[in-house]
């Protein structure tokens, strides 16, 4: 029986490689695919994800329209990663598919409270403004949330849109500790483990030989969201984040992790949105997350290859 889940995301380029592999797997069942704002503001992010859903000939996937900004902070966007588009890179035409017309924070809760309970995983790829919100509104979803599986956070790494702030947490600090103090079973794919995880040419090259349009498209996006990330960071090559929070249902043996206490800085205006991890276990305050710290690189590329070749 394959693993039903909800993608909630703010494409942006590393978001529609996930969605696509995603797409490509036998194992997942995507009952759905949640916007949210982030990487360009909710009316790009909606339209980015029927495109990707397009693209792959998937007009069937229901994508809906969630939160336009955070819980309480002002919207930070990052066109200057991912372009105007939040998709730059190959030109994909305006999507015909409709955009489904229930709040995608509405459809979350329906979805939870309807499915088994413990059945329904959760996968985010942007701020958790749309989860938070859906766990506000009606608390009852908590327990029934198999796992949320969310790419986001650092820890011995350095934040990458503050000195102490991954941009998901950063853009959302207060639904991001609504989601780590719930006390569902969340496992985090922070910049610890994504900086291991760096497109190169031969990887790159590897996506445009498949020889289909998703692997050439893929390939377009890697390059295009490698030219900052190469520059601010001088890596020979990108760090494709999201792709890890699929790869991780696929393919958990491919990483490796710690269950550790991680609390949300909400207060200080310097270090807003860091993650503050116990790895130490120093405070003995209880463990509420599976921080995970290490990927098998050349397994994980192989991976989303061998799954962008199946669309
Ligand atoms: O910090 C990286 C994260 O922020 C990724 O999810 C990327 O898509 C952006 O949302
Ligand atoms: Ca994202």
């Amino acid at each position: 029986m394959a693993q039903k889940i909800i993608i909630d995301t703010d494409p942006g380029q590393d978001d529609a490689v996930a969605i696509l592999v995603a797409l490509a797997s036998e194992e997942l069942d995507v009952i759905g695919i949640t916007a949210v704002a982030g990487n360009v503001p909710l009316s790009l992010t909606e339209v980015n994800a029927r495109k990707i859903c397009e693209l792959v000939k998937r007009p069937d996937i229901r994508v809906f329209a969630g939160c336009d900004r955070p819980m309480r902070r002002p919207l930070v966007t990052a066109e200057n990663v991912h372009g105007k588009t939040g998709l730059d890179g190959p030109r994909l035409p305006p999507p015909t598919m409709t955009l489904q017309s229930l709040h995608a924070v509405d459809f979350i809760v329906q979805s939870l409270l309807e499915h088994d309970a413990q059945s329904l995983t959760l996968c985010a790829l942007g701020p958790l403004t749309n989860i938070a919100q859906a766990m506000d509104q009606e608390p009852r979803i908590i327990p029934r949330i198999q796992q949320i599986i969310l790419m986001g956070g650092a820890n011995f790494e350095r934040g990458n849109v503050t000195p102490a702030a991954e941009f998901n947490i950063y853009v959302d600090p207060h639904a991001a500790d609504i989601v780590f103090s719930s006390g569902a079973s969340v496992t985090v794919m922070p910049l610890d483990v994504t900086h291991q995880a760096l497109t190169s040419p031969e990887r790159i090259q590897a996506f445009r030989t498949i020889g289909n349009r998703a692997g050439s498209v893929v390939a377009d996006w890697a390059s295009f969201f490698e030219r900052f990330d190469t520059a601010k960071y001088g890596m020979e090559g990108a760090p494709l984040h999201d792709p890890c929070v699929i790869a991780y249902l696929l393919e958990p043996s491919l990483f490796a992790g710690k269950q550790v206490n991680v609390e949300i800085e909400t207060e200080s205006n310097l270090t807003m949105g860091f993650t503050v991890v116990d790895w130490w276990n120093v405070t003995k305050r209880k463990a509420n997350a599976m921080f995970i710290n290490k990927v098998d690189a050349p397994r994980y590329f192989d991976l989303i290859t061998q799954h962008v070749a199946k669309l």
